[in-house]
C-alpha cells in the first residue's frame, strides 16, 4: 500500500493508473477503522482494479467541539489494518491542502439535511457534502463505497452527485453488526462494556419494528420501540421514526410509501449511536 498526503501527488499517481485502463474505487473514512470499513474495502476490491481509502476527520461536519476532539483516532493501527486488507492507496490529507481552492458550496437537499441527524447536528450534512465533493475531486473515482448504517448520509451523497452531475457510481454496503446486533461504528470503542452489551437493544427494537409491519400502526410501533430502548439504564432515545425510504417523511400508514425505513438515534451515556433498518423495499 502506498500512502499519499498531497492532493496533487494523489491525482498524478491515479492519472497514470487510469491511463493504464484501471478503474478506481474509493472508500472515504474518518479512520478508527473496524470490520464495517473493511467490508467496504472488500466490496471495492471486488469491483475495481485500484482501491483508494482516505482517512480524514473532517472538522466541517462536527457542530460540537467536544465530539470532534473525542472522535477516536488510530492512524497507525488503521494503516496496518488497511495493509493487511489489501488496500492499494491510502490518502491522508491535511485540512489546508484538501480545502484549498474549495468552490463555495451551493447545494440544496430539499430539507433532507435538516431532519433527523441534520436536526440534532445542525450543519452536519453540509459539512459531509463539502468534504465528499473535495475528496471526489481529489480521487476522481469510478465507484465510491459508503456504509448503509449512515442511511441519511447515503441519500445526501446521492443527491450531491446528481446535483453536480458527477460521473461516479455509488455503492451502499450493508451494515456490519456485532454479535448482539449493534451496528459497527468507530464510536463503539468509546462505549463501556455494559453500554456496549446493552446497545444490542437498538437492533432488537429495529427488528421489532420490522415484525410489526402491517400489524400495529407505525405510531404504535415507534412508541413501543422507543420504550424498549429507554428501558435500558443510561439510554436516551433522540428519535425512532418510521418513514418513507426516499424522502424521509414520517408515515402514518404502512401502505403510504413504496419503501419504508426505520431510523433511530440513541444516546448511550453521552455516546451518540445511529442505526436503521429497511422495513419494506420499494
Ligand atoms: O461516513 C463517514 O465516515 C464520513 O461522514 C465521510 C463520508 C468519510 C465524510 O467525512
Amino acid at each position: 500500500m502506498i500512502i499519499i498526503k498531497e492532493k496533487k501527488k494523489l491525482q498524478d499517481y491515479l492519472n497514470i493508473k487510469k491511463a493504464g485502463g484501471n478503474r478506481i474505487g474509493f472508500v472515504p473514512t474518518m479512520g478508527a477503522l473496524h470490520d464495517g470499513h473493511i467490508s467496504l474495502l472488500a466490496s471495492c476490491r471486488r469491483h475495481m482494479d485500484v482501491s483508494v481509502c482516505s482517512i480524514f476527520v473532517n472538522p466541517a461536519q462536527f457542530n460540537n467541539r467536544e465530539d470532534l476532539e473525542k472522535y477516536p483516532r488510530s492512524v497507525p493501527q488503521d494503516i496496518l489494518l488497511l495493509e493487511k486488507s489489501g488496500c492499494d492507496v491510502l490518502f491522508l490529507p491535511e485540512e489546508k491542502d484538501l480545502y484549498e481552492g474549495e468552490v463555495k458550496p451551493d447545494y440544496t437537499f430539499g430539507g433532507m439535511d435538516t431532519v433527523f441527524e441534520g436536526a440534532s447536528r445542525p450543519g452536519h450534512f453540509m459539512g459531509v457534502a463539502r468534504v465528499v465533493r473535495l475528496l471526489f475531486d481529489a480521487v476522481n473515482p469510478d465507484m465510491a463505497f459508503f456504509g448503509e448504517k449512515d442511511y441519511q448520509q447515503c441519500l445526501i451523497i446521492r443527491s450531491l452527485t446528481s446535483q453536480l452531475n458527477l460521473p461516479v457510481e455509488l455503492k451502499f454496503v450493508e451494515t456490519r453488526r456485532e454479535d448482539n446486533g449493534l451496528a459497527m461504528s468507530s464510536r463503539n470503542r468509546r462505549l463501556s462494556p455494559e453500554l456496549r452489551s446493552d446497545a444490542g437493544i437498538i437492533y432488537q427494537a429495529l427488528l421489532h419494528a420490522k415484525a410489526s409491519f402491517g400489524i400495529e400502526s407505525p405510531e404504535e410501533t415507534e412508541n413501543k420501540c422507543r420504550q424498549m430502548i429507554a428501558s435500558r439504564p443510561h439510554f436516551k432515545v433522540d428519535y425512532f421514526r418510521i418513514c418513507d425510504a426516499q424522502t424521509l417523511k414520517n408515515i402514518s400508514r404502512w401502505e403510504e410509501s413504496p419503501g419504508v425505513v426505520a431510523l433511530v438515534a440513541v444516546y448511550a451515556g453521552n455516546i451518540r449511536l445511529i442505526d436503521n433498518l429497511s422495513l419494506k423495499k420499494a
